[in-house]
């Protein structure tokens, strides 16, 4: 019989939950964004997102049910993202997790919202374990992480790169900022860069002889340069609109290619020292096409790459993930606690 797994997701901004079926098939995805509600202030604001989870839960859940085809009841076990995230967001979804779980008398599967990244790749190509097999090597790139995991085995993980300041995530977003574009900042920051000529260059921020990142002094790179060409903090006197929307666009391709350029380069290394037999990628940048597409071009490995809404954040992911854990008989108490700060690897 096939195992029906509920997973919802509340760490930050998105609202959602999934049915996944043997951690495989996706039967439902419901995700309902509260990004317009936080544009305004141009990043997201934790007591508003908290309060919106509470209104959207309920919702999202008989959605995500119905478009399954079936009823809580079928499911066999819920999985929920537990950390990391913001606390007041989490508390939201563990705390219906657990009331389901409990009425229910099925498992709680609390799930490791980096890992839930990384699972949305079996929902992409289905048997990773044999095909490529483990190890693997994954980026988990968001907006508030940029890893480098070996994958050793389900379960099994060692971080072996991570940002030292800013996500990549992150620094798009303050990228747009700067730019002037809206929340959230990568999706703006790719349109716009499409056409671009590239003939403005950003540094790179190669951080020698380490498989870790840094993209705090990029982004004030682009601060100065946004300055020196007039575009900031806002438009000078004498720039036409036209000359403004070239330099936005030509801004933008270079912050994006810079990013692109390092993160691509190191995964790649990664991948060549520990010999892995493939990559997987997951997290709200895995999005990009540009970085999906250089990645591509460099690897001489497979690269598994879920659909851009697979990459942001989704419950589905989270039923994927908590369907292995199942597997192991790795059920979660239900006093389980959200965890804010917790680590992969
Ligand atoms: O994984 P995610 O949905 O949420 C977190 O776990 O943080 O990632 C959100 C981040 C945001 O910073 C957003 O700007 C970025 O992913 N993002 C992108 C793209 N789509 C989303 N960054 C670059 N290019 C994209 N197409
Ligand atoms: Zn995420």
């Amino acid at each position: 019989m096939a195992i029906k797994i509920l997973g919802i997701e509340t760490s930050c901004d998105e609202t959602a939950a999934g049915v996944v079926e043997d951690g495989r098939t996706l039967l439902s995805n419901v995700i309902s964004s509260q990004a317009d509600l936080h544009s305004v202030y141009g990043g997201v604001v934790p007591e508003i997102a908290s309060r919106q989870h509470v209104r959207d839960l309920v919702p999202v859940l008989e959605q995500a049910a119905a478009n399954s085809g079936f009823g809580l009841e079928d499911m066999d076990a819920i999985a929920v993202t537990f950390g990391p995230g913001l606390a007041g967001s989490l508390i939201t979804g563990v705390n219906a997790a657990k009331a389901i779980a409990y009425s229910l008398g099925i498992p709680l599967l609390g799930v490791n919202h980096l890992e839930g990244h990384i699972y949305a790749s079996w929902l992409a190509q289905g048997d990773l374990e044999n095909d490529p097999g483990f190890p693997l090597a994954c980026l988990v790139a968001s907006g508030g992480h940029t890893d480098l995991l070996l994958m050793e085995g389900h379960g099994r993980y060692k971080l072996v790169g991570r940002t030292r300041d800013d996500a990549a995530g992150e620094a798009f977003d303050k990228a747009a900022r700067i730019l002037g574009l809206g929340f959230p900042g990568g999706p703006e920051i790719q349109r716009v860069s499409v056409g671009a000529t590239g003939e403005e260059k950003l540094p790179r921020a190669w951080m020698k002889d380490t498989l870790d990142f840094s993209f705090s002094g990029l982004k004030t790179a682009l601060l100065h340069l946004a300055q020196d060409r007039g575009i900031y903090p806002s438009p000078e006197d004498g720039v036409d609109q036209a000359r403004q929307t070239h330099l936005v666009r030509e801004l933008a391709a270079a912050f994006q290619e810079s990013v692109v350029d390092v993160i691509s380069s190191k995964l790649v290394t990664m991948a060549a020292k520990y010999r892995v037999k493939g990559l997987v990628l997951g997290g709200g940048v895995t999005a990009n096409a540009r970085l999906r597409e250089e990645i591509v071009r460099r690897s001489p490995l497979p690269v598994i790459i879920p659909p851009p809404v697979l990459c942001t954040d989704n419950g589905a992911m989270i039923a994927a993930c908590g369907y292995f854990q199942y597997q192991r008989g790795e059920e979660s108490a239900l006093d389980i606690d959200v965890d804010p700060g917790l680590p992969l690897g």
